[in-house]
């Protein structure tokens, strides 16, 4: 078990979490799988149980559609071409721009440490660009998922939408499988609709990977730092 620090740690994600906390405290970025397919089984309980995961008035804007095998391979080409013919994206939703002076710090160590991990000189842009680019192979993942909705966008779907996120994250510690959320994988949401035969009033809202960590791989060790708990919780009474 991992213990909230500001150090960079390195935690054993080959297990299985057996419970909620197990799962929130080792739950990080999978960025490195192993090519093993997750058994159909699997998937379908893992999706299941997601469905429990709380909307506003129960509402469930989501609709999750899960690609494995050749879909995925060819989602992560179309994906891969297009981000290399003009890698600018073109999302549905509105990605932040403007973060307070201390999130861009904590922001910048993250880049700076996913590198490191990733054997990558910061200055080094044709490495960090190629990296970027494993975002749209699912980071080599044997599933990925696309979140989207045909409710109108706004900050409560987003909502919902961040805890369902969540919800698959760490029901997936329970059978042993990582996940990474991934904005990137709605940078070109026409791609993901032509593909998988969506109608335009689906909106691409996030993507997820999903699969078996690679236990031996420098990324996937690599444990995110958070901040101390006095400077982002008050208790009162
Ligand atoms: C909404 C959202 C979008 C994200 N998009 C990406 C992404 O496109 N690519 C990526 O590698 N990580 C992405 N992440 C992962 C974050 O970088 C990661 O959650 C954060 O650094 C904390 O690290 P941890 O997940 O290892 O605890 C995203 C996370 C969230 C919640």
């Amino acid at each position: 078990m991992s213990s909230f620090s500001s150090e960079i740690e390195s935690i054993d994600i080959s297990g299985i979490s057996s419970s909620v906390e197990d799962a929130v405290l080792t739950r990080h970025s999978i960025r490195d799988y192993e090519p093993r397919a997750i058994e159909a089984s699997v998937l379908k309980d893992l999706f299941s149980k997601s469905l429990r995961s709380p909307s506003w008035k129960n509402s469930q804007p989501w609709k999750v559609h899960v690609v494995s095998g050749a879909k995925k391979d060819k989602l992560a080409n179309l994906m891969t071409e297009r981000a290399k013919e003009d890698s600018a994206p073109v999302p549905d939703t509105i990605w932040p721009s403007g973060f307070p002076s201390d999130a861009k710090k904590r922001m910048f160590d993250l880049g700076m440490k996913i590198y490191g991990a990733a054997g990558i000189e910061r200055k080094d842009k044709e490495a960090r660009d190629k990296f970027m680019l494993r975002n749209f192979e699912f980071f080599g993942a044997p599933t990925g998922v696309f979140i989207t909705t045909e409710f109108e966008l706004n900050f409560y779907i987003a909502l919902d939408i961040g805890c369902y996120l969540n919800t698959i994250m760490l029901l997936a510690r329970s059978y042993g499988l990582g996940s990474v959320p991934q904005a990137a994988l709605s940078a070109f949401p026409e791609v993901v609709r032509k593909e998988l035969g969506l109608s335009d009033s689906e909106k691409v809202v996030c993507g997820l990977s999903l699969g078996y960590p690679k236990a031996d791989s420098n990324l996937n060790r690599f444990h995110t730092p958070r901040e101390e708990i006095s400077n982002l919780v008050k208790f009162y009474e």
